[in-house]
């Protein structure tokens, strides 16, 4: 488990301007159904976005990690948003993968008017994770972090989603923080087989050449 500086501060992993028009969507957009986050670090974000709402206009919350972050996760971000005011009792913790809560929420029938998913950003798991999609409402909102960035694992599932299910559009970006919006329901099911076969194919490939860019990045300039 490395070290990670938002189990230090409590602070999100989002940049004030990403945070700044995360609230300004959530405002204008009074979403009245379900919220989800995918993948919650010490729950920073999660507290900021519990905030955007009046306490008795909140939507109820899941969130969704395996908390295998930095030690002690789950008791991090429950005393994280019990120094915001806000009670942990009120959040739906879903302590697992992705992959095997998004099972689960699919064969309930679970729907969703907002999620953020910011969990592991390997291109197959980011397309895995784009199926979370599915369950978005119409006018509901899907934030994904980390897109546009040197991770071409988040950017590259969300492109093809994007250019292949025009039923999601996009809706607003700051920084890394891109916006969709589900305009109308699906005519057929979003991210097939055939989806995540690419993207597994592609993985390895999009992980090298972050690597690689890494690596060209870290010489020293100026030889
Ligand atoms: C980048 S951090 C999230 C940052 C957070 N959204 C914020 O803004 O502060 C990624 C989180 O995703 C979780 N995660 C990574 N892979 C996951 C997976 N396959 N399923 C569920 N959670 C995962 C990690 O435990 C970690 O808490």
């Amino acid at each position: 488990m490395s070290h990670r500086p938002s189990a230090i501060n409590l602070k999100p992993e989002m940049s004030p301007a990403e945070l700044s028009a995360l609230g300004e969507w959530l405002r204008q957009a009074e979403l009245r159904g379900r919220h989800l986050e995918v993948g919650t670090a010490a729950g920073g974000t999660l507290c900021f976005m519990l905030e955007c709402y009046a306490p008795d206009r909140r939507p109820s919350f899941a969130v969704v990690d395996t908390m295998s972050y930095f030690a002690s996760q789950l008791d991090t971000v429950k005393e994280n948003l019990r120094a915001h005011g806000l009670a942990p009792e009120n959040v739906d913790f879903r302590v697992a993968t992705s992959r095997e809560v998004f099972a689960a929420a699919e064969a309930a029938g679970e729907r969703f008017s907002f999620m953020l998913v910011d969990a592991s950003h390997k291109a197959r798991h980011v397309m895995a994770d784009l199926r979370w999609l599915r369950l978005l409402e119409v006018g509901g909102l899907a934030c994904f972090h980390d897109y546009g960035t040197a991770f071409k694992g988040v950017t590259w599932p969300l492109d093809r989603v994007l250019r292949n299910y025009p039923q999601f559009t996009r809706f607003g970006q700051a920084g890394s923080l891109l916006a969709v919006r589900r305009e109308r329901e699906s005519d057929r099911r979003e991210v097939t087989a055939w989806d995540r076969l690419l993207a597994l194919a592609w993985s390895p490939y999009l992980q090298w050449e972050r690597s690689l860019r890494k690596r060209l990045d870290s010489r020293p300039k100026g030889r």
